[in-house]
């Protein structure tokens, strides 16, 4: 019966990932997803038999691994020959005519040469059973965990008599408008952004922790087979189609048109220049095309010259570039104190855009690229988004420059900054910076922290001068009368900013932990966090046992928040706000379910991995705690417990097994 049931909720489910992650097309709202995926978690953690191979529930990332195992391609990944102007497509032509000793036309098949991280997806029996990179071309890196997480990629093929094997190959990468999502977060979590989206995809993909996959905007395009058995094809351009038959994405199916079969070269040069115009437009990067013989008996006639076929070539475009000079290098203080350099340019257009700032990053990257105030430069845009300075043109230094290193004093309080061994970062560690306050109050009133959607940063700013507030609390002591004092400040506006800082006193608790600015500590984490401790109070007493209970938070996160609710001013200014009247909601969570308003502790080996139980009963509503006190309700024994039994019968905490716990449940 519960095995009729879980083959169903794996298709129902597969089924709903396809249409919100292939289609954009959601057909149920996400209550309702949630609530069939907690059905199947349930239903997986209380049968472990149950075949798991194809369900959605490996999507959500495994145990780290401790390393990348080294797996062999059954082809070797092979690697295109480069040009960057269309008269190659030409000479490319030519020279596939003269070895195949033929005048006669030969068809192409034309695509975006997506600027990602290509991989190979392995499916046996329509199951996805590995997933490699590229590695050196004939030996790969096993990153299934990691792939697994990505939504778009079916576990299982559509269809019902999938081949023996099919290898499908394809582009990781992350869209534009993912990407500065996910350098916003990072930076508000004080963690390094990456240079562009290929960065972030290839940065992600080698976590050994899939969880950070999974909490990645990872897509992916196919655009190619290794071996095969049980499927013949006759042209590439059929590719596509069977991709999307069985449910594989392909570029075709979110832009058709933009792939084309090219009847000679010349329509092949057309096709670049096609896409070179809609490059802008695209919602991911592209850096060129790339062009292939589109019969596979050709292909095969061509073969190889060295890593490269002789049956394709790439078609780059000229990254899009211009040349300026640097009128200054400012230092910019960030919320969690790091001084990040930046380069001040003559505003220049690159690709339609003007631009004027472009991060140095640190002291590294400036020495790296010996960058001075007064250098001309190239500039692109990175990954065709953000500003980059590519190299110095050192023929037009002129004379009197100097190399630029980051200040040994913080540009706002004059404090000496820190660099720790091995880390690139300059901080100010001052507590009282101004520039870390304003940046931390900026951080606290945005929209998905306290949201006080009247203060902007500039009224922060003049805050923050004019000693009116001189952290978080202060904001909620303001009156009309302050806000009055202030420059360019009227009545009516000074109205409607008490307003918005009165509104934002009802809030969570995720948006209240998040708001703090703890480092490490993002808004997913700050959910998992008010999940987990469901009170403020909860939180300020949590240890670092209790801690490393939470979904994704390691020994580096767990210390951060350590060290900050430890820290006496820090925890008094969480009371102060709380006297001054917020009202801090808690999760709806941890109201719902079987287990709500009871605390749980495990101990011993039980039939079921630690992590899945814990989670188990979190998901019906159960709190974690870390140690046996007067406050648990039910210690949870397996084989081998320690002595944690003694004491909770001292205590009178009710001892059960995994079996009683499940019934509970029920
Ligand atoms: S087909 C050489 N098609 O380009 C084997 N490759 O230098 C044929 N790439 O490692 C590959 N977009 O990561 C092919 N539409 C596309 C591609 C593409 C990007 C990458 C791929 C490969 C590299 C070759």
């Amino acid at each position: 019966m519960s095995k009729k049931r879980h083959e169903e909720l794996k298709k129902i489910i597969s089924e709903h990932d396809y249409n919100y992650h292939m289609l954009d097309r959601p057909t149920i709202s996400d209550q309702e997803y949630d609530l069939l995926f907690e059905e199947l978690l349930r239903l997986e953690l209380r049968e472990p038999d149950l075949d798991k191979s194809d369900s959605p529930s490996q999507r959500v990332g495994a145990a780290p691994l401790v390393f990348f195992e080294k797996v062999s391609h059954r082809r070797p990944m092979l690697s295109l020959s480069n040009s960057y102007s269309p008269v190659d497509i030409v000479s490319f032509d030519e020279r596939v005519k003269k070895i195949l000793n033929s005048t006669d036309e030969i068809e192409y098949f034309a695509e975006p040469k997506f600027d990602g991280l290509s991989i190979e997806l392995i499916y046996e029996n329509g199951i996805l059973t590995r997933a490699l990179t590229r590695g050196d071309g004939s030996l790969g890196e096993d990153v299934t965990q990691n792939v697994k997480t990505i939504k778009s990629i079916p576990l299982k093929l559509k269809t019902p008599s999938p081949p023996r094997l099919l290898e499908v190959r394809g582009e990781i990468l992350i869209f534009k408008k993912d990407f500065e999502k996910l350098n916003s977060q990072q930076q508000e979590n004080g963690q390094q952004t990456f240079a562009n989206p290929r960065n972030a995809a290839a940065g992600t993909i080698r976590q050994l922790d899939s969880k950070i996959a999974s909490s990645r905007p990872l897509k992916f395009f196919a655009y190619a087979i290794g071996e095969t058995e049980g499927l013949v094809f006759e042209k590439q351009d059929q590719l596509g189609e069977y991709f999307s038959n069985v449910g594989i994405p392909t570029v075709s199916l979110l832009h058709p048109g933009l792939v084309r079969v090219c009847k000679n070269a010349s329509e092949a040069v057309s096709y670049y220049h096609f896409i070179e115009t809609e490059r802008p437009r695209l919602p991911f990067d592209i850096d060129g095309i790339v062009i292939k013989a589109n019969s596979f008996r050709l292909q095969d006639d061509l073969g190889l010259v060295a890593r490269s076929p002789r049956w394709a070539t790439a078609a780059k475009f000229k990254p899009q570039q211009a040349e300026t000079t640097i009128e200054n290098i400012v230092v910019q203080v960030g919320r969690t104190g790091a001084l990040t350099p930046v380069a001040i340019m003559s505003p220049v257009k690159v690709g339609g855009v003007t631009i004027t700032n472009a991060t140095l990053h640190n002291q590294e990257e400036i020495d790296r690229k010996d960058v001075r105030i007064g250098d001309s430069v190239i500039v692109q845009r990175a990954g065709d988004v953000i500003p980059e300075i590519v190299q110095v043109i050192l023929q037009k230094r002129p004379k009197s420059t100097q190399p630029f290193v980051i200040p040994s004093h913080c540009p706002s309080c004059l404090t000496a900054v820190q660099k720790l061994e091995g880390e690139v970062i300059t901080r100010c560690t001052n507590p009282l910076c101004q520039a870390i306050l304003k940046e931390s109050l900026k951080h606290f009133v945005s929209r998905r922290a306290m949201n006080l959607d009247k203060v902007g940063d500039r009224l922060i700013e003049s805050l923050v001068d004019k000693k009116l507030v001189t952290k978080f609390s202060d904001l909620y002591r303001l009156s009309k009368q302050d806000l009055l004092t202030l420059d360019r400040q009227g009545d009516k506006s000074a109205e409607n900013v008490i307003k918005s800082i009165h509104s934002s006193k009802k809030t969570s608790l995720a948006r209240f932990i998040f708001a703090l600015g703890i480092r490490f500590v993002g808004e997913q984490t700050a959910k998992h966090l008010a999940d987990h401790f469901g009170t403020i109070e909860n939180f300020l007493d949590a240890t670092e046992e209790s801690l490393l209970l939470v979904p994704e938070i390691g020994n580096k996160v767990a210390q951060a928040i350590l060290a900050w609710i430890s820290n006496p001013k820090l925890a008094n200014e969480v009371r102060a706000l709380i006297s001054l009247g917020l009202e801090i909601a808690a999760p709806q969570r941890a109201a719902v379910g079987e287990l709500a308003g009871k605390s749980f502790l495990i101990t011993g080996t039980l039939e079921v991995k630690r992590d899945a139980a814990k989670d188990f009963i979190e998901k019906n509503g159960g709190k974690i705690l870390g140690s046996v006190s007067s406050k648990l309700n039910y210690l949870v024994v397996g084989e081998d417990p320690g002595s944690k039994v003694e004491k909770a019968e001292s205590l009178g905490v009710k001892i059960i097994s995994w079996e009683e716990l499940i019934k509970m449940t029920k």
